[in-house]
């Protein structure tokens, strides 16, 4: 899913539609992702290729009420919808939309205590290791990094499976072959080579990865 894929108004409904739909919510992985932290009233907290704000919601009730969510995303129409539920929920006053891109953060330093990154960085190629040292600049010192994404698995009918449901989708997202997903191990030697330490991993879900780590 790209913002250059993105240049009608079908695709991005369907983007929508597949981001924000009913079933992505009952699986608790969200739930599952705020629970690698220590949340403390108060927090700043950024989350990286929020779209729709799968993550967001949840982070801006995890903050509470003295919290401030930053939500960061290339595509200005997800920020709209996401903007949208947040009213709505009753947590407008502390998410705050910027459009921008995860590889140029547009923060100081040592910005936030928590940044949250869901199903962000398959879509970065080359970039995911510029993203994750952003990640790392503008976390606080004790900072703390979560990030959820598609994991490699050793079954090649399954990949297939998973791809194949992918490229059938309208906004063509999702993880493509080869370069696409990450192994724990993988996912590990990233976060370790970009200065992150006390790395955390866990797969969830048949073809997912779940990763924290400290700044
Ligand atoms: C698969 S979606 C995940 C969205 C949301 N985190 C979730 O789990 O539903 C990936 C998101 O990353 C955004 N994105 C892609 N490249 C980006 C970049 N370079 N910087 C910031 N956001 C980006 C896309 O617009 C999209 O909203």
């Amino acid at each position: 899913m790209r913002e250059m894929s993105r240049t009608n108004e079908s695709v991005l409904q369907e983007t929508i539609y597949r981001l924000d739909g009913p079933l992505r919510s009952v699986l608790g992985e969200t739930e599952q992702l705020l629970s690698m932290v220590r949340w403390f009233p108060g927090c700043t907290v950024l989350d990286l290729g929020a779209g729709t704000g799968y993550l967001s919601l949840n982070l801006a009730h995890a903050a509470g009420i003295d919290g401030q969510v930053h939500c960061v995303d290339v595509c200005g129409g997800l920020l709209r919808v996401l903007e949208e539920k947040a009213t709505r929920k009753g947590v407008g006053d502390r998410i705050h939309t910027h459009q921008g891109s995860a590889l140029h953060l547009d923060f100081p330093d040592d910005s936030f205590d928590f940044v949250f990154s869901s199903y962000l960085l398959h879509e970065l190629e080359d970039g995911v290791c510029v993203a994750l040292q952003e990640i790392r600049r503008v976390l606080k010192p004790m900072g703390e990094v979560v990030l959820a994404d598609y994991r490699r698995i050793a079954d090649v009918r399954r990949c297939r499976e998973i791809e194949d449901w992918y490229q059938a989708q309208a906004d063509g997202g999702g993880p493509k072959e080869q370069h696409l997903r990450f192994s724990l191990d993988e996912v590990e030697t990233m976060l370790s080579e970009s200065g992150f330490h006390n790395i955390r991993l866990r797969s969830w879900l048949d073809f997912h990865v779940h990763a924290a780590a400290g700044k």
